[in-house]
């Protein structure tokens, strides 16, 4: 049977759940509900109002593209400023587009504890592409990846700097919860928290990434949430300078959960202040800090460091090592710099301490 009938075709494809092949373009709030139905979406210099996010959900087969000028309200909440939720998603930017998280209205030296700040931009993407988006200044965490699959983020800058000497505290780069197959490459983040924090997830390549200004690339902290999972990590060959620390792992104490195969490998270390290479496994939830004997029930395994290369300065630490239940690291390593020595302790049984 052949329809010949342009009517019933459109109709067949809108029960069929297909979006609409045409162009869509939200220029106010008010043009969001209803933009998931197209597949090809234009956020055109949009300015989005104070406590309302920018929800997207239900993307399906999508071209979603930044245009111009993007604009916040300010008000002290938490949440976040944009949410997208979708399938086989592009998401990224045209020529000279910026989104403006304007943070600097919310940053006050303090981070959380001064009070509710909106996270940046969340998103559920499966089988999904974000590249090319400029990103300047977000109250806190900037890109949270939360249950997604297949998703490949490439040429992202975040640049929130100029909390450097505004206030801003807890601007993480990229935050990665509950996901799987994720790549994260080529993009540059200078803030004042991790560039990359993994808290759970499996399969994840970060590479080729610049980070400067913040605390480092982070596998932790795992344990305490509802998945409390790492599973084959490689960070691969990125810079990290003008940080606090270089590369960690923390694990949480009292908690149980796993941290396996994660590798660091071809990883420069520029002017860290602090720690160089840290592994602790005595990480306190709610203060957000290391203390006490470490406890094991989130045993690191398969832990591997390759030409882990560079210097701390000179009242830093080049590593600081206390976890507990460690088997399978492998480390080669040239770390150097930092007088300050800091503990050493939980290395597995078959391997020398390396500091
Ligand atoms: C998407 O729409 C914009 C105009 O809003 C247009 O410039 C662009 O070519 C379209 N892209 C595709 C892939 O259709
Ligand atoms: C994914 O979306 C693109 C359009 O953006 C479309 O050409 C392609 O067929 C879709 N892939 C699948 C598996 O649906
Ligand atoms: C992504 O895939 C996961 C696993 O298949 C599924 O649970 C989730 O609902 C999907 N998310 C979206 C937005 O489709
Ligand atoms: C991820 O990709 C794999 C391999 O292509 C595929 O089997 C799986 O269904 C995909 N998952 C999602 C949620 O798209
Ligand atoms: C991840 O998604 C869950 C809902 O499935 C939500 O409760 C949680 O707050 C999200 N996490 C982040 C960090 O956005
Ligand atoms: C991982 O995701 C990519 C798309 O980003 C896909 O091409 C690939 O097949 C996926 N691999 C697995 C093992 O699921
Ligand atoms: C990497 O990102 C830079 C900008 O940050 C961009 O100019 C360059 O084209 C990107 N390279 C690749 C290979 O994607
Ligand atoms: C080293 O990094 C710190 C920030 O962590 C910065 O204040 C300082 O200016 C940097 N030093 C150099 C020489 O770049
Ligand atoms: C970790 O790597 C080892 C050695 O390659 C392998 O035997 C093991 O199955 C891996 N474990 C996970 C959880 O990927
Ligand atoms: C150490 O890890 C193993 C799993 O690798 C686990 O069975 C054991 O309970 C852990 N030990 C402690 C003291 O938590
Ligand atoms: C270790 O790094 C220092 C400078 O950071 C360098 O002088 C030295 O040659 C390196 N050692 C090795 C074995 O590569």
């Amino acid at each position: 049977m052949r329809c010949q009938c342009s009517g019933i075709t459109i109709l067949l494809l809108m029960t069929s759940g297909a979006s609409l092949a045409f162009n869509y373009v939200i220029r106010s709030i008010e043009d969001v509900s209803g933009a998931n139905k197209y597949d090809n979406i234009t956020i055109s210099n949009l300015h989005v109002p104070a406590g309302i996010p920018l929800i997207l959900v239900g993307l399906r087969n999508a071209l979603v593209t930044f245009e111009g000028t993007i604009t916040f309200g300010f008000k002290r909440w938490s949440g976040q400023l944009m949410l997208f939720k979708g399938n086989n998603v592009t998401v990224t930017g045209s020529p000279g587009h910026q989104i403006f998280g304007g943070g600097e209205r919310w940053w006050d030296g303090y981070g959380v504890l001064g009070g509710p700040k909106p996270k940046f931009f969340e998103v559920r993407l499966n089988h999904s592409t974000i590249f090319g988006l400029r990103i300047k200044n977000t109250p806190m965490h900037a890109i949270s990846i939360n249950h997604s699959n297949n998703l490949t983020i490439s040429d992202i800058v975040v640049d929130s700097s100029e909390g450097d000497w505004k206030g801003a505290k807890r601007t993480d780069g990229f935050n990665i919860y509950d996901s799987r197959n994720i790549t994260i490459k080529n993009c540059t983040v200078f803030n004042q928290d991790d560039c990359i924090a993994v808290k759970s997830g499996t399969d994840l390549v970060f590479q080729n990434n610049y980070c400067s200004g913040g605390h480092g690339i982070s596998v932790g902290s795992v344990g305490g949430r509802k998945n409390n999972i790492v599973e084959r990590v490689l960070v691969r060959n990125n810079i990290i300078t003008n940080s606090f620390n270089g590369i960690r792992v923390k694990t949480v104490k009292n908690a149980v959960g796993r941290v396996s195969n994660v590798t660091f490998q071809d990883i420069t270390l520029v002017n860290i202040t602090d720690y160089g290479v840290t592994m602790v496994g005595n990480y306190i939830l709610e203060r957000g800090v290391p203390e006490g004997e470490p406890t094991g029930g989130v045993p690191i395994s398969g832990l591997r460091l390759m030409n882990v290369h560079g210097t701390v300065n000179g009242d830093g630490s080049n590593f600081w090592v206390w976890v507990k239940n460690a088997t399978n690291w492998k480390w080669q390593t040239n770390v150097t710099g930092g007088n300050k020595v800091s503990r050493c302790e939980g290395f597995p049984s078959d391997m020398d301490p390396m500091c």
